[in-house]
C-alpha cells in the first residue's frame, strides 16, 4: 500500500475512536483536571511546545505526530516539571520550564511509541497504536523522531542541565526496558530485579521531571533532593499501580492495551508475589500456563487466582506504602498551593484507573 493509502487509514482513526460505545472515564479525568486545575496555563504552554517542536513540514509526518500527540496522555510527567518549580518559587516558573515540561513528555510518549511495539499492544490513548496502523518501521522511527526532537530542543536551552541530565536518563529508561524483555519467562524473577526494572523504565524519569523543575526554578539541593526523592517513589508506585491494572484494569476505561505482561510473560509484583507466597496446589497450574506460553489463553484463571490470593492487595498495599512515603518527603519542602498538590497527585496515584 503506498503512502497515500496509509494516510486515510490514520486520518480515520483521528476522528473515530474505535472504543466510543464505551462508557468513557469521566471521574478520573475529570478528578485528575480538577487536581491540575492551577496550573492549566502552565500545561496549555507545554502542549504548545510540544506542537513546535515536533512539527515537520512533511504532512505525512506531521499527520504521525499528531496521532500520537494528540487525544488522552495524562500529562502528568510535564505536571510534575511545573508543580515542582512551583514549589520552590512561582515567580521563576515560565517558558524554560514549558520546553522542558515538553522535552520530558516527548521522552515518555517516544518510549510508549516504541514500548507498544515491544508489547504487541494494539490500543494507545484510546487510540489505536500507531505500529497497529502504520507497522513496525515506521514506528520505530517516529520514535526516535521525537527523541532526537526532544534532544534537538533541550539542547537549544541556556542552560545545559536539561540536555546533560535527561539524556543519562534516557539511558536508563532504555536500559530498563531491555533489563525486562531480557527477564521475559523468567518465573523466577526476583523482587530486587523486578524493582530495578521498574525503577529505570518508569521511576527514574519521574524523579527527573521533579528534579529538573525544581533545579530550574533555583532550588536548594536539600529541596531538589526531596523532590527528586518523592518523584521516584511516586513513579515506582505509579508503575506497580500499571501492573495491577494490567492484570485487573478494564482495557476501555484504562484506554490502552491490558494483559500484556501475561501475554509475555512478564512478572510484575502481583505474580510475583503469588508465585512466592499462594499455596502450592494454586501455584503449579498458573506455572504451568506460563510455563507452556497460555498466559494470554489462560489469563481470566490466572487473574482470579491471583487476586483470590490476596497479592494484587500486597501490590496495591506497595504502592500505598511508597505513596505516603512520597507524601512525607515533601516536609522538606516549604508550604505552597503547589505543594498541597503534588501531595493530591501522590493520592490520585493510588486511586487512578486509568
Ligand atoms: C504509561 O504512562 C507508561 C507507564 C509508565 C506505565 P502514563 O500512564 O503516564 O501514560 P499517558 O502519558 O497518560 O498516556
Ligand atoms: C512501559 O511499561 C513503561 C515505559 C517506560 C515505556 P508498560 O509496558 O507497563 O507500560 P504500558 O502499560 O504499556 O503503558
Ligand atoms: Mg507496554
Ligand atoms: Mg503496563
Amino acid at each position: 500500500m503506498g503512502e497515500s493509502g496509509r494516510a486515510v487509514r490514520l486520518e480515520q482513526h483521528d476522528t473515530a475512536v474505535s472504543l466510543s460505545q464505551t462508557p468513557q472515564p469521566i471521574d478520573d479525568r475529570a478528578a485528575l483536571q480538577a487536581l491540575l486545575e492551577t496550573v492549566r496555563p502552565d500545561l496549555d504552554a507545554v502542549q504548545a511546545a510540544l506542537a513546535d517542536i515536533t512539527s515537520s513540514q512533511a504532512p505525512y509526518v506531521q499527520r504521525l505526530v499528531q496521532h500520537v500527540r494528540g487525544f488522552g496522555g495524562k500529562r502528568l510527567r510535564p505536571a510534575l516539571v511545573i508543580l515542582s518549580g512551583r514549589a520552590v518559587d512561582d515567580a521563576a516558573v515560565g517558558e524554560v520550564h514549558a520546553r522542558v515540561g515538553a522535552v520530558v513528555e516527548l521522552i515518555h510518549t517516544a518510549t510508549l511509541v516504541h514500548d507498544d511495539i515491544l508489547d504487541g499492544a494494539l490500543i494507545r490513548r484510546m487510540r489505536p497504536t500507531l505500529h497497529s496502523l502504520e507497522g513496525t518501521e515506521i514506528s520505530v522511527l517516529l520514535g526516535d523522531f521525537l527523541l532526537a526532537s526532544a534532544y534537538a530542543e533541550a539542547a537549544s536551552l541556556e542552560d545545559r542541565l536539561a540536555s546533560r541530565y535527561l539524556s543519562k536518563i534516557t539511558r536508563l529508561v532504555c536500559q530498563g526496558e531491555m533489563l525486562q524483555i531480557h527477564n521475559r519467562g523468567n518465573l523466577d524473577l526476583e523482587l530486587d530485579a523486578y524493582l530495578e526494572i521498574i525503577e529505570k523504565k518508569t521511576a527514574v524519569l519521574y524523579a527527573a521531571s521533579c528534579e529538573v523543575g525544581a533545579r530550574y526554578a533555583g532550588g536548594s539541593d536539600e529541596v531538589v533532593q526531596a523532590l527528586h526523592d518523592y518523584g521516584m517513589h511516586l513513579g515506582i508506585a505509579f508503575q506497580i499501580v500499571d501492573d495491577v491494572l494490567d492484570l485487573t484494569g478494564d482495557e476501555e476505561v484504562v484506554g490502552k492495551s491490558l494483559g500484556t505482561d501475561l501475554e509475555r510473560c512478564k512478572l510484575t509484583l502481583p505474580l510475583i508475589h503469588f508465585l512466592r507466597s499462594a499455596p502450592a496446589a494454586d501455584v503449579a497450574p498458573v506455572r504451568r500456563a506460563l510455563e507452556a506460553g497460555r498466559g494470554a489463553e489462560e489469563a481470566g484463571a490466572i487473574r482470579a487466582a491471583v487476586v483470590a490470593s490476596g497479592s494484587v492487595d500486597h501490590a496495591m498495599a506497595e504502592a500505598r506504602r511508597r505513596l505516603s512515603e512520597a507524601e512525607q518527603l515533601l516536609d522538606a519542602v516549604p508550604p505552597s498551593p503547589a505543594r498541597e498538590t503534588l501531595a493530591a497527585v501522590a493520592r490520585y496515584v493510588l486511586s487512578r484507573r486509568r
